[in-house]
């Protein structure tokens, strides 16, 4: 056992598809990214679609990593933003800190850094909780996102650029999904301030619409071109909100039909956690008391006219 880390038997390593370093955790059931690999998803999902190039030299973008985990995402954004001159104002949310821990143990996951961009601030914030370096500075909040949140809406509500949110799927963590928690991130964003996730789930997103945000679906990248709903394209790589948003770039596009629909079915019934305290099992049983008193189109059936297989979103 390697001292300085903790046990964390929730917790295994994972090497995805473009050879970044992962973990799987026991307690959620699910991978921190996707198979295909840590890395690419942590560009592809968050940093191309910032567009950090719509800032200038010199700027000092605010941005909120909502469930550090590793780091990865925040280590991609501040390995983009360097060379482009932009310095970070950064907070972080995050209720355990043994991911962190464990991958700055992983000689592999340290590779996948420069030593002043990206290992040293990760470095920093797990020993003092905070970063400081020519880059920028940082600010962790250890501790449940919804509580953490409040500390984060008094120093820059309506100032925030970037807003990642990474949470475990609305399934397994719907805590983090409900409409109460997105309202709050909402109201970080400054009006040119952007909202990323890997999620394209029909709930989150009809919340943030709900909010007052307007809504596109993350390209997949590799397929752009194709990416408009055909059969082989019905979910995208996640969702990208802002107040303003130009509804093409190569990055997104517009919802689809399929899309709109399925946020107007029950699969888009919002997880409520009014309180912002409820166990996950509540938010659900909740959830599913909701959608069954709903007129909405049930999600099985909109699944059907679209000739769709596989659970609901
Ligand atoms: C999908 S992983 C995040 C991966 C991370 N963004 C990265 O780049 O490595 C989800 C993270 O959410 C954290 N988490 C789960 N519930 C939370 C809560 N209520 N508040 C804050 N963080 C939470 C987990 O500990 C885990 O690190």
């Amino acid at each position: 056992m390697n001292p300085g880390v903790p046990l964390a038997a929730h917790l295994s390593p994972r090497v995805t598809e473009d050879g970044s370093f992962s973990l799987h955790s026991a307690e959620f059931g699910e991978g921190f990214h996707c198979r295909s690999g840590a890395l690419l998803e942590a560009r592809r999902t968050y940093v191309q679609p910032a567009q950090l190039e719509r800032f200038s030299a010199g700027e000092e973008l605010r941005v909120v990593d909502v469930c550090v985990g590793l780091g990865t995402n925040s280590a991609a954004l501040l390995e983009a933003a360097a060379p482009l001159g932009l310095r970070l104002h950064w907070f972080g949310l995050e209720i355990d800190p043994a991911p962190l821990a464990l991958a700055l143990a992983e000689p592999s996951f340290r590779r996948q850094w420069q030593p002043a961009l990206g290992l040293d601030q990760l470095q920093q914030l797990r020993d003092t909780s905070q970063w400081l370096s020519p880059h920028g500075r940082g600010e962790m909040r250890w501790g449940d996102a919804r509580e953490q949140i409040d500390s984060v809406l008094l120093r820059a509500a309506g100032r925030c650029d970037l807003v990642m949110l990474d949470a475990f799927s609305p399934r397994h963590c719907p805590q983090l999904w409900s409409q109460e928690f997105l309202a709050a991130l909402v109201a970080l964003l400054a009006p040119r301030g952007r909202l990323l996730t890997y999620c394209s789930a029909a709930a989150p997103r009809r919340s943030l619409m709900e909010a007052g945000l307007q809504l596109a679906a993350l390209r997949s990248g590799d397929a752009a071109a194709s990416d408009q709903g055909g059969p082989g394209q019905v979910w995208s790589h996640g969702t990208v909100a802002a107040q303003v948003l130009e509804m093409s770039s190569p990055w997104w596009r517009p919802l689809s039909l399929l899309e709109r629909e399925h946020l107007a079915s029950r699969a888009g019934e919002p997880y409520r956690d009014p309180g912002g305290q409820a166990e996950s099992s509540v938010i659900l049983a909740q959830r599913q008391r909701a959608q069954a008193l709903s007129g909405a189109e049930p999600a099985s059936a909109w699944r059907r006219r679209w000739g769709l297989q596989g659970g609901d979103r």
